[in-house]
């Protein structure tokens, strides 16, 4: 781990070297693509490309979940603010941090705010946003981390009426042992008094779910393949990327939409990095995402279940997306 001052109030604290992220795409690749059925973590969708696409893909009519969270969060932020009370504001998957700055904002005109730590898995983002959060927001302290969620929580410092935001929707992008585990080990590390915001996208009309993740514009379709292409510049892999079609699909019963790539027929590839040649029969999906959708009484168990105790959930009127408030007793 290492840790770079950038002046007297910031600075960047890096848990994830590019080698680091280099063994876990080896290893995530390898075990995914050697499995039956073939599947990919969705974190690899992230390079600057896929960055750029997602952010595309939350601007479309089709995708309804940023647009929602932002109006709700605008809404409410000041109760927000009231009730947590924060001094720090830690939030998972920052990236640039545009819905947060709403947070920011209200916990800045309460008094209350002393500290911000952006945590991204991606290190050119967390780079872009710790001077800008620190420009923004004078007097307080921002230090920025680069990790990844699933594994370094345990190095995050709470405490002191910590809100700890994880938004977006993200969380459904863990199966649902996963998401207990995940939840258990946030739980383990904040202190009694301090607060979750979770952002979760809810079930809702299937029609507009897969809409949602199979946009008319074909950007999500863009995204989607856009990992083939990670694979094929880290691992110097020759993935033919118009051999792969997108496919986007809600699993009733699991309450998941699910994201495949289909091979359009048969086909050999390789890895050149892993020494691995792979065959793709006619049809064979590689399941490169899932994406949960809740219900409200979902929600509180799941985070009941973690030790936490929900203070209020807002919603849109139309109860598309849901932001949670809980705090640990
Ligand atoms: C960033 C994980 C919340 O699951 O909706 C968007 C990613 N995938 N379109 C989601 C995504 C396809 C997104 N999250």
């Amino acid at each position: 781990m290492t840790r770079t001052p950038i002046d007297d109030r910031c600075s960047i604290e890096v848990h994830l070297e590019a080698e680091d992220l280099r063994q876990a795409l080896c290893r995530d690749v390898l075990a995914g693509l050697t499995a039956v059925p073939k599947s990919l973590p969705p974190k690899w969708f992230y390079d600057e490309r896929g960055s750029q696409l997602f952010d595309e893909i939350t601007r479309l009519r089709e995708y309804y979940p940023t647009r929602t969270e932002t109006q709700i969060l605008q809404h409410h932020v000041a109760t927000i603010a009231r009730r947590t009370g924060a001094t720090r504001l830690l939030e998972l998957g920052s990236g640039t941090s545009t819905k947060t700055k709403f947070i920011l904002d209200a916990l800045m005109a309460a008094g209350t705010l002393t500290h911000i730590v952006p945590f991204d898995v991606c290190e050119a983002i967390v780079q872009e946003a710790v001077p800008v959060l620190a420009a923004r927001y004078p007097g307080v302290r921002v230090d920025g981390i680069v990790g990844d969620f699933e594994q370094h929580l345990g190095r995050l410092e709470m405490g002191d009426h910590t809100l700890v935001a994880f938004l977006g929707g993200t969380i459904g992008n863990l199966i649902p042992v996963e998401r207990a585990k995940f939840l258990n080990e946030l739980v383990d590390q904040m202190h009694s008094g301090d607060w979750l915001l979770l952002g979760t996208d809810l079930v809702k009309d299937p029609a507009r779910l897969v809409a949602a993740y199979d946009d008319a514009a074909g950007v999500t379709a863009a995204f989607n393949v856009n990992v083939l292409r990670v694979l094929n510049r880290e691992l110097d892999g020759n993935l033919v990327v118009d051999q792969f079609e997108h496919v986007a699909r809600w699993r009733p019963e699991e309450q998941w939409i699910e994201m495949h790539l289909r091979s359009r027929q048969m086909q050999e590839v390789r890895l050149g990095a892993l020494g691995l040649d792979l065959v793709f029969a006619a049809g064979e999906h590689i399941q490169t995402e899932i994406s949960a959708k809740f219900t409200l009484g979902g929600i509180g168990n799941e985070l009941g279940a973690a030790g936490l105790t929900l203070d209020e959930v807002f919603t849109d009127d139309a109860k598309d997306f849901a932001v949670s408030l809980a705090f640990k007793p």
